[in-house]
């Protein structure tokens, strides 16, 4: 990753900050957490070579206001919890597929029913813990994906890495990653509704292995192959709790998207409070 791009990073998550301490006056969403964990966190989950950068940057957006656990976390998540759950249920589970998670993993990694294994370095399967209550979805496998055979290692899973620090969480133990298409479409284009089709049931699959307690969907592809609200704006799906198959799910913008639209970072900020709110009460 170049200088620019960490520094784009640790641009993006202090202005995140800023922006609550904008919406809430003088609070950020720590919760529990004092700023000493917190950027503990976040400097354990980016790359040695960004950390010294991305923690100076934090402490300085976090240096004014940031000390105690927060006042307000009750009176948001009462406010989101008032938002209508809707059941709109996804995909029924796959029945063609082994039962048995390693089993379900090789026949992944040696998938060729699409053009896209054709193309491909690795196949992309998950990372993080299988015993997380909490389950991201993402898109597709990019090039840095692709090359490692991890998903969210490029640009923007850093990002996400630094977001879910926010709210206490880390791939090495409390969230579990994976895709919809497990194999990187070429020159990083949409999935098509075939690749979707062929690929998706591994990640049902997969869902249904890890048995979440909450998903968090970042992408239209993910919310949409989810919610079963194929065609609906991604604006129209966030800021409310569906259900895919009884597991609440948060979506939200992909966290490419909001390095390119840094408006969007604020409505992510709240799709990760609703989800925290979630898990929290479980
Ligand atoms: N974008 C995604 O949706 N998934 C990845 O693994 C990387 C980038």
């Amino acid at each position: 990753m170049s200088g620019d791009e960490s520094g784009a990073i640790s641009d993006e998550v202090a202005r995140l900050f800023r922006q609550r301490m904008e919406m809430g006056g003088d609070e950020v969403f720590l919760d529990r957490m004092t700023r000493e964990e917190v950027l503990s966190i976040l400097s354990h989950s980016v790359r040695s070579s960004v950390a010294g950068r991305n923690q100076a940057v934090l402490e300085s957006a976090l240096s004014d206001n940031v000390s105690e656990p927060v006042k307000g976390v009750a009176a948001m998540q009462r406010a989101t919890r008032e938002i209508s759950e809707q059941g709109s249920g996804g995909p029924p589970l796959p029945v063609e597929l082994p039962d048995d998670y390693e089993r379900l993993r090789e026949v992944a990694l040696g998938c060729s029913k699409c053009p896209l294994s054709e193309g491909r370095t690795q196949v992309v399967f998950s990372d993080g813990s299988r015993t997380a209550d909490l389950m991201v979805v993402g898109e597709a496998p990019g090039a840095n994906e692709d090359a490692t055979g991890v998903p969210f290692v490029g640009v923007a899973g850093q990002f996400l890495d630094l977001l879910l620090a926010t709210i206490g969480r880390n791939r090495k133990d409390s969230v579990y990653i994976a895709n919809v298409l497990k194999c990187r479409p070429p020159g990083n284009r949409d999935p098509d509704p075939g690749e979707i089709a062929e690929c998706s049931p591994f990640l049902l699959k997969q869902i249904d292995f890890v048995k979440p307690s909450a998903i968090l969907a970042v992408g239209s592809f993910s919310a949409r192959l989810l919610t079963g609200l194929e065609g609906v704006a991604l604006g129209k799906l966030r800021g409310q709790v569906h259900k895919y198959h009884g597991v609440p799910l948060v979506v939200t913008y992909h966290p490419a998207a909001l390095l390119r639209n840094r408006r969007w970072i604020r409505s992510f900020w709240e799709d990760l409070q609703l989800l925290r709110s979630i898990i929290d009460v479980d």
